[in-house]
């Protein structure tokens, strides 16, 4: 097989569809009140049973990674199809404050975390990491499993594909 490059690899790996989750904390170090901190994220998968672990895969050098690097608690949303505005919002770098980021979602705080966990969300979970894993450019984030809600039994998920956000099955 020839040498991939990371074009290549980012056009093969774009093939595998995903569900798309929103990583969400509160930063209790940034600022008076503290901070909410939100990124998008399809590198998110359950890991075992027993113990519940979860995954997240998180760039070194996001935000999100360096809150977590002293925030032992977070909380994953999984992204209803009608939630695509937040996985959008959440993926921009740098664009607005995180503070804004949050203002017009609906949201509750996680009782364990403290983390915004969307609202109608199709599922969330709330984790305290357990293990952090540098892994090339990103850091494998494994949370113990503190809480889990699943909240729209009916609803559709959002999905990313090839470079677009999707419904499932079109
Ligand atoms: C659909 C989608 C999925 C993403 N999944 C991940 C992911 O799993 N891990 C990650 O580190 N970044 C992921 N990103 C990129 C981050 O959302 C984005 O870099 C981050 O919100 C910007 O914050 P930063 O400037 O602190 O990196 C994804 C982006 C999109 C659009």
């Amino acid at each position: 097989m020839p040498e991939a490059t990371a074009d290549d690899f980012k056009a093969a790996m774009s093939r595998l569809a995903a569900g798309v989750t929103l990583i969400t904390a509160h930063d209790p170090e940034d600022g008076p009140a503290g901070e909410d901190v939100g990124m998008t994220a399809t590198a998110f998968m359950s890991v075992s049973l027993d113990p519940l672990l979860v995954l997240v895969s998180l760039r070194a050098e996001s935000r999100m990674e360096e809150v977590l690097s002293r925030q032992p608690c977070w909380a994953a949303s999984i992204l209803s199809e009608s939630q695509r505005h937040i996985a959008g919002r959440f993926a921009m770098r740098g664009r607005i404050s995180d503070r804004l980021l949050f203002e017009d979602i609906s949201y509750y705080r996680g009782a364990h975390s403290g983390a915004p966990v969307v609202s109608g969300s199709l599922a969330a979970v709330e984790c305290r990491t357990e293990q952090r894993v540098p892994a090339g450019d990103h850091v494998l984030v494994i949370g113990r499993v503190l809480s889990v809600r699943t909240h729209s039994p009916e609803g559709a998920p959002l999905t990313y594909f090839r470079g677009r956000y999707r419904r499932l099955g079109s």
